[in-house]
């Protein structure tokens, strides 16, 4: 088994933890899995728990990226490997394996990705996030933003993850699905209003 193979196989494993479960549960808060959108992530935490709780899912969703991503570059492995690492976490996220392989949206991962993989990438993703976020409060129009154009981004500040970061794009916008359906109704729920 190559060490890549290893890497990528930790990151999966790492990203499969869900801070919202986790959270939620040390915080004596209901299962996001079934309040609110049902998503175990910070926007839906944020819904059932507040501020303090989905700060908390948002740092341990982003590191459990950022780490495995920072780990591989410190090691001499190459960016487009650090990428790939990213999309493992990112996996574990969606798919986990510890929560019957039912995860989350993958932003937060995606934004710890980034971070730990060239940190000016990462900063305009968020800035891309909250500017969309604060003119429309729609928290997943606001990831779907940044997410598609990041790869765009990426023609200029980081070819070799060109391909990762579209793939990304790709797996986010799938299971963004139902999300897609409620804006385009007029029914997704804004940032800072319950249901
Ligand atoms: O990051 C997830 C967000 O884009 C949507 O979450 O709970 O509103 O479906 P939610």
């Amino acid at each position: 088994l190559s060490v890549s193979v290893i890497a990528l196989l930790m990151a999966y494993l790492l990203g499969s933890l869900s801070s919202a479960i986790v959270v939620c549960r040390l915080m004596g808060l209901p299962d996001p899995r079934g309040e609110g959108s049902g998503n175990p992530g910070t926007t839906n935490v944020l819904r059932i728990g507040g501020k303090k709780a989905a700060i908390f899912t948002l740092l341990g969703d982003s590191f459990k990226a950022l780490i495995p991503v920072a780990i591989i570059q410190l090691l001499g492995g190459s960016v487009e490997l650090a990428a790939w690492g990213g999309f493992a976490a990112i996996m574990g996220h969606l798919f986990p394996v510890f929560f019957k392989f039912q995860g989350g949206k993958g932003v937060a991962t995606w934004f710890g990705l980034l971070l730990g993989l060239y940190w000016p990438l990462g900063l305009l993703a968020i800035a891309i996030w909250l500017s969309m976020a604060v003119i429309f409060r729609y928290s997943s129009l606001a990831a779907l933003t940044a997410v598609a154009l990041v790869p765009v981004a990426c023609f200029w500040l980081l070819p070799s993850a060109m391909l990762p970061t579209a793939l990304m794009a790709v797996v986010i916008y799938i299971r963004h699905a139902e999300n897609i359906s409620r804006l385009v109704a007029g029914q997704e729920s804004k940032i800072g209003k319950k249901s």
